[in-house]
């Protein structure tokens, strides 16, 4: 099972461990570029993982297999790979260059994906749908104000 930087942030404020996080800074900051590289890394490896799950969950919603939804939803949600890859130095790393803003939408992300995941042991076409369409936009929101430099088509864009 593959892990998400969501539940990996998530699992360092439910620790505690935030409180050293940079300040916000209003127009948004490039996170990838200000990790260490090995951070950075492990960053884009979790990105390709709920990029991937997020395919294969649109694939599952169009075609009503729930199981595969709520299966892929709740990896997104609660894998650990990261934090275990990481050491202590690694999170202190990462926390001193995410702004405050990054974590809540990292942990908006978590949340989404387990709401995912319910409506689809539900069987419900609809919850997931909605879900599924605000999984995504948290991440055009998180992209477009803590990203751009990698994708400089969202430069512009606020959703
Ligand atoms: C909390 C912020 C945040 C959220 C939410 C987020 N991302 Fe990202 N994502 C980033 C950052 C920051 C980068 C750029 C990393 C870099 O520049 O090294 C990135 C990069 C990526 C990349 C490029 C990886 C590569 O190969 O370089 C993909 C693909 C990606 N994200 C997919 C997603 C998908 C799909 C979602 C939603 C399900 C998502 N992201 C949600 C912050 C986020």
């Amino acid at each position: 099972m593959k892990a998400t930087v969501g539940t990996f942030v998530f699992a360092l404020l439910a620790m505690g461990v935030f409180g050293t996080a940079g300040a916000e800074q209003s127009g948004g900051t490039n996170v990838g570029e200000e990790l260490p590289p090995n951070v950075r890394v492990l960053l884009i490896q979790e990105m390709q993982a709920i990029l991937k799950a997020s395919e294969q969950i649109q694939t599952a919603i169009v075609q009503g297999d729930h199981e595969t939804v709520a299966q892929k939803a709740q990896a997104i949600h609660d894998s650990f790979i990261m934090e275990q890859q990481m050491t202590e130095a690694d999170k202190q790393a990462l926390l001193a260059v995410v702004p405050e803003a990054f974590l809540e939408r990292d942990q908006a992300l978590h949340d989404l994906s387990e709401e995912l995941a319910e409506a689809g042991r539900d069987q419900d076409t609809t919850r997931q749908l909605q879900q599924f369409s605000e999984m995504i936009q948290g991440c055009v929101g998180c992209h477009s104000r803590h990203a751009t430099a990698r994708f400089p088509g969202l430069s512009t864009s606020q959703p």
